[in-house]
């Protein structure tokens, strides 16, 4: 359930939240603020970072490396370059389906989601198992920093994974394409002279904003369609169009990531229901999108429905409402995720006898704050 409350309102820490769909759309839009999540803070107080990840960086600086990778994401280059690579891993996922009759779907999802985002980024040249030690990487709790016995183990887990992620899967990615350039982002970030460690962190980024992302989504889009018939049976005979509304609509109620993160760089004014609000420069701001997802001004009534082809309000709103985000962060990413879930839910829900087993337990992700699906059992008869 989105948190209620006012569209704008200031709590005891003195932190700002922002609920409504306009005024988050102020805020995202504006030039006067910076990235304050996913740990933006600490990684821009690494030392010897000349090139900063593309989801912390800002300014002219960002602009300029979303116009340079732009070609990696469009619906063109989508289609025309990772769609073959979708079909052929979905039709091998579903296959194993058929073969041991039982799945655990999240880790069908984590397996589709993890090779479609490589082949983007260029981590093509993988020793075996980087779904895996994908896993074990974000499994381990990034987001606390308060020194305890506890946290030091887990930083220490945490840089093993990362040096076996490194060692694994990234400096084999670099070096084939430091011998062949190639169309992906490691190729592009080589031509910038990004260091070893840049293009790890770029990875990194990478691998929480596309592949984690996108397991989590294509659980629970399965999940809703197969828990409602007469949806399963729509979907499988709608356009490509309409399915994709559908799953629009899915992402909108389902935001993977539910909070966003800004720190003004200046005032900003904002509307609290007819009321003028201002921001003080410096302040941070919390952005909770499944509040905004849920905007009865912008989405209409009963806005915790799953209702495809609702009418959006609002001046070119899109589908999903702020569930891959707005303003110049707005994720690169969207026809990807959309493209391959659909690609992938075709074939296996047109599976006759699928069935859920048992429903995915529900835990939270601190690091995208959103929900996790796991032992999500699945199976054919
Ligand atoms: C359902 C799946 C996905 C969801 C819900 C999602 C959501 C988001 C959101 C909300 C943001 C904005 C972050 C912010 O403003 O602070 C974002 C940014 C980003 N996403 Fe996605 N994403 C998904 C899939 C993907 C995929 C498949 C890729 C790439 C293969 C990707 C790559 C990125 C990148 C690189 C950024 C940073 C962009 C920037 O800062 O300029 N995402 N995503």
């Amino acid at each position: 359930m989105p948190s209620t409350g006012p569209t704008v309102e200031r709590d005891a820490a003195g932190e700002w939240h922002v609920r409504g769909f306009e005024a988050a759309r102020t805020v995202l839009r504006s030039a006067d603020t910076k990235q304050a999540g996913f740990n933006a803070e600490l990684i821009a107080r690494i030392p010897n970072m000349m090139n900063q990840p593309i989801l912390y960086q800002d300014g002219k600086v960002h602009q300029q490396q979303r116009k340079q990778t732009a070609r990696f994401f469009t619906p063109k280059a989508v289609s025309d370059n990772y769609r073959a690579v979708m079909e052929r891993l979905a039709d091998q996922l579903v296959k194993k389906l058929l073969r041991q009759k039982q799945v655990d779907l999240s880790q069908l999802s984590i397996t589709l989601a993890v090779r479609v985002a490589a082949q983007v980024v260029g981590l093509t040249n993988s020793y075996p198992g980087l779904p895996q030690r994908l896993e074990a990487f974000f499994s381990g709790n990034l987001t606390n920093l308060r020194l305890s016995p506890r946290t030091i183990l887990n930083l220490l887990t945490n840089q093993v994974r990362t040096l076996a992620f490194f060692t694994f899967d990234v400096l084999p990615a670099i070096r084939a394409r430091r011998r062949k350039p190639q169309s992906d982002v490691i190729s592009h970030l080589l031509a910038q002279n990004y260091s070893n460690a840049e293009i790890l962190t770029e990875c990194i980024t990478y691998a929480a904003a596309g592949m984690v992302t996108t397991r989590e989504f294509i659980s629970v889009a399965a999940w809703h369609l197969l828990e409602r018939p007469e949806l399963r049976a729509r979907y499988l005979v709608a356009s490509e169009e309409e399915r994709y509304t559908m799953l629009h609509e899915i992402l909108r109620l389902e935001p993977v990531v539910t909070r966003l993160y800004r720190r003004t760089t200046a005032a900003i004014e904002l509307d609290n229901a007819g009321v003028p609000v201002v921001i003080p420069a410096g302040d941070k701001v919390i952005l909770e999108i499944d509040a905004s997802n849920a905007d009865e001004s912008i989405v209409g009534d009963l806005p915790l429905a799953v209702c495809p082809g609702r009418e959006i309000k609002g001046d070119r709103v899109p589908e999903m409402v702020m569930s891959f985000g707005d303003g110049v962060h707005r994720c690169p990413g969207a026809y990807i995720a959309i493209q391959e879930t659909d690609i992938f839910l075709r074939r296996l829900l047109a599976l006759d006898s699928l069935h859920i087993v048992s429903k995915p337990s529900i835990r939270w992700n601190t690091l995208t704050t959103g929900y996790e699906l796991r032992n999500f059992e699945i199976a054919v008869r």
